[in-house]
């Protein structure tokens, strides 16, 4: 049987690898996409959403629209620089064919839990604005989801949008402190083994002999991600593999280590985003997550190369 997972998603050049390489793997069912501002604003990233599904026949998949904006109203500073203004790498894609599911994010969310009671994975792959949202409806969904496994934090390293926070958490730190001061299994997929798992040009190089419509796309976007990443990190043509280390994770959890620890989510400050492993337990008795620390970064991309070129 396959696991049943929910996308919430800002798609986005990573979000687009992690998505179309669960697209291309029967252990995973993916009941819908969600969408979320972050990469660029939320009508650009839904519509990315329905190019997603449409890509390789998976039409049948309900995309949704979701929050524009953080739960409190702040300036928003998208990731448009890094992902382009279409949140397709400035590629100009045709529109997609279909249409938007007329529920809202948080409707979707919640309805899709309730049918699943139990069995259902939430993957947030942006700011957790949505998730927050839905908590904030129905509570009761926190014993009803199966596991959230989010990218998003540095639990102990530094940050990539500010010195200590991380992107999607940066982008609603309300909503994320949220999200993991609630009562059920959260996943942390964050810095701390995406930053580790590099992608070199000659991995893009196997993955774009692929020669499919997934890996077609991936070629036609990742250039811009790949400036960005020379021009911050110095890459000089790799990147790090934010979202699709979640799909990875998904797909094959021994390939990572994790510790389980509380997280806090500072809201204020400048650390505003930064997200706090409580490893002692010395802030209380929140719930603990679990702390992805270190990967088989070689084995996790060739997983993912492996699914997308199949
Ligand atoms: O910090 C990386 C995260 O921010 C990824 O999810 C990327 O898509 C952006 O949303
Ligand atoms: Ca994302």
């Amino acid at each position: 049987m396959a696991r049943k997972i929910l996308f919430d998603t800002d798609p986005g050049i990573d979000d687009a690898m992690a998505i179309l390489a669960a697209l291309r793997s029967p252990e995973l069912e993916v009941v819908g996409l969600t969408t979320v501002f972050g990469n660029a604003d939320v009508d650009t990233c839904a519509l990315n959403g329905l190019r997603l599904v449409e890509l390789e026949g998976h039409d049948h998949i309900p995309v949704s629209k979701g929050a524009g904006a953080p739960l409190f109203r702040r300036e928003l500073d998208l990731g448009t620089e890094v992902h382009g203004l279409d949140g397709m790498g400035n590629t100009n894609p045709p529109p997609p064919r279909g249409r938007l599911d007329p529920r809202p994010a948080v409707q979707f969310i919640l309805e899709m839990v309730r049918t699943y009671p139990g069995e259902l994975t939430l993957v947030p792959l942006g700011p957790l604005t949505n998730i927050a949202m839905a908590l904030q409806q129905d509570p009761e969904i926190a014993s009803l989801v199966e596991e959230v496994v989010l990218m998003g934090g540095s639990a102990f390293g530094v940050g990539n949008i500010s010195p200590v926070a991380e992107a999607n958490i940066f982008h609603d730190a309300h909503a994320a402190e949220i999200v993991f001061r609630a009562d059920w299994d959260v996943t942390m997929v964050g810095l701390d083994v995406t930053t580790k798992t590099i992608v070199q040009p000659e991995d893009l190089s196997r993955l774009y002999a692929g020669k499919n419509p997934a890996t077609d796309l991936l070629e036609r976007i990742q250039p811009c991600y790949q400036a960005f990443h020379d021009q911050v990190y110095g890459l000089n043509g790799a990147f790090h593999l934010h979202d699709p280390s979640v799909t990875a994770y998904l797909l094959k959890p021994e390939l990572y280590t994790a510790i389980q620890a509380p997280v806090y989510v500072e809201t204020t400050g400048l650390c505003f985003g930064k997200t706090i492993a409580d490893v002692h337990r010395q802030w209380g008795a929140r719930r603990a997550a679990r702390i992805l620390v270190e990967a088989d970064s070689r084995a996790v991309i060739d997983l993912l190369i492996d699914r997308l070129i199949q």
